[in-house]
């Protein structure tokens, strides 16, 4: 016979079958046992019945500590009362890996909980996390797929900053020093004249200096670049992307959903309804009338203040033209109006904040130059990147989303931790 999934075992309903799997939970007397077995597609009782195996194998059985692995054979049945609805009368088993009593408990620390990530992804909690987070990358790759983009994978090793040198990792090379990639877009830039419209999904690193529920120091990020779109074709770009993920997600994992605690239906409705693009000047003035906040034209918004912009919708809003003054160097000044950068961020609601960043792409080598070298930038570094306007530019925008902030908000998650499997923050980099 050949193993099947407990999953397969229980569309199949009756009959033999023979799983693998773990140990998720035991209890029993000195004649019956009950061993609830998880794979990585679902859980099912097992009932080994000392009467069945046999003294010794029932000994053995005594011995099961939660998380040991084994192999089982026996009669699947529907069984209301087991947790699953189906249980599996076993005929004979194996122990195929003995398990030291489980130091993972509900009742831990997070900081121990994190300390021992390698065992803690096996939780229900975190293997649902992984789960929704596969299927993410996986609809949002069709996505692109459906659309005929191309996948363009960028240099992670990269000489210079594209979104400002503080929060550069530098790594020793041979003799020389380079970075850790902070977005692929310079690169993706260069794509664009190639591939006309290209998407990756890549590691990212920021060396942010703060601890907050919403930043890593290694993230993925998961980009377009198009050639001749302009800023409204690209954001609205995004918001597409976007809602096809989430309907993607949603549609294969309600259950997983719920069990997180999140409101499916909420997320169809937002999936459903209308995403709003305002501008930042106008962010500024429901700042101002409906929450009592006077924040001046010509700084970045701050967490609290995208909170509180937030605070007036359900849905996700795409925010444009911020102040060019403190946008990054490849943001063009809007030409009708130049104290505004023809850039978005999309800001998602119930606090989780900024979940994608994208602009059009200046082509102006001068302006770029300027703002450049006001870093303290040597612009030898990026003549490569001011070649791409010299030899056949053309309108061009992209953006970056951030996964793992898409993946806390989708799972309702209350730390971006969890929506990666092995955080990397400012005070963690282990195990
Ligand atoms: O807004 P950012 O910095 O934009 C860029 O890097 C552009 N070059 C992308 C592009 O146009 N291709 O980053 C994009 C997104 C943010 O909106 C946020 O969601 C996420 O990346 N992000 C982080 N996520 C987790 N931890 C961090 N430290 C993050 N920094 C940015
Ligand atoms: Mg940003």
């Amino acid at each position: 016979m050949a193993y099947v999934s407990i999953q397969e075992a229980m569309d199949k309903g009756s009959g033999e079958v023979e799983l693998r799997g773990w140990v998720y939970r035991e209890r029993g007397s000195n004649k019956l046992k009950f061993v609830v077995l998880r794979d990585s597609s679902n859980h099912v009782q097992c009932v080994i019945d000392k009467a069945v195996v046999g003294d010794e194998k029932f000994g053995l059985a005594d011995k099961l500590q939660v998380e040991a692995s084994l192999t089982v054979k026996g009669e699947i049945k529907k069984e209301e009362r087991a947790p699953t609805g189906y249980e599996v009368h076993v005929t004979d088993f194996s122990i195929v890996g003995e398990c030291d009593r489980f130091p993972i408990r509900s009742d831990q620390s997070r900081d121990f909980m994190d300390d021992n990530r390698h065992l803690t992804l096996r939780t229900k909690r975190l293997s649902t996390i992984l789960k929704i987070r596969s299927t993410y990358f996986q609809v949002r790759e069709q996505f692109f797929i459906n659309k005929g983009f191309y996948r363009f994978d960028p240099p992670i090793l990269q000489p210079s900053q594209c979104e400002g040198g503080s929060t550069l990792f530098e790594v020793k090379y041979y003799n020389d020093k380079t970075y850790l990639s902070q977005s692929w877009q310079l690169y993706a830039e260069a794509a664009v004249f190639a591939l006309e419209n290209v998407y990756d999904a890549a590691p990212t690193f920021r060396a942010e200096k703060s601890k907050t529920s919403r930043h890593l120091s290694e993230f993925w990020m998961v980009e377009a670049e198009c050639a001749w779109k302009d800023l409204h074709e690209i954001s609205e770009l995004a918001k597409e992307e976007l809602r096809y993920c989430i309907k993607g997600v949603v549609e294969k994992h309600e259950e997983d959903l719920k069990s997180l605690g999140q409101d499916v239906e909420k997320l169809k409705k937002i999936v459903a309804s209308e995403w709003p693009t305002i501008k930042y000047r106008e962010a500024l003035n429901l700042l101002k009338e409906k929450k009592g906040m006077d924040v001046p034209f010509g700084k970045d918004l701050r967490t609290i203040e995208e909170e509180k912009i937030m605070e007036c919708f359900d849905v996700p809003v795409v925010v444009t033209h911020y102040p060019k003054e403190v946008m990054a160097f490849y943001k063009p000044a809007d030409p009708e109006s130049p104290d505004e950068a023809l850039c978005f961020d999309m800001l998602a609601p119930e606090g989780y904040g900024e979940i994608v960043g994208g602009s059009q792409r200046s082509t102006d080598i001068e302006a770029m130059g300027e703002a450049l070298k006001k870093e303290g930038e040597d612009l030898s570094n990026y003549e490569w990147y001011f070649d791409l306007r010299k030899y056949g530019s053309v309108p061009h925008s992209g953006y970056g989303v951030g996964a793992e902030r898409v993946i806390a908000w989708i799972c309702k998650l209350d730390n971006i931790k969890d929506a990666i499997p092995f955080p990397r923050t400012m005070i963690r980099w282990k195990p």
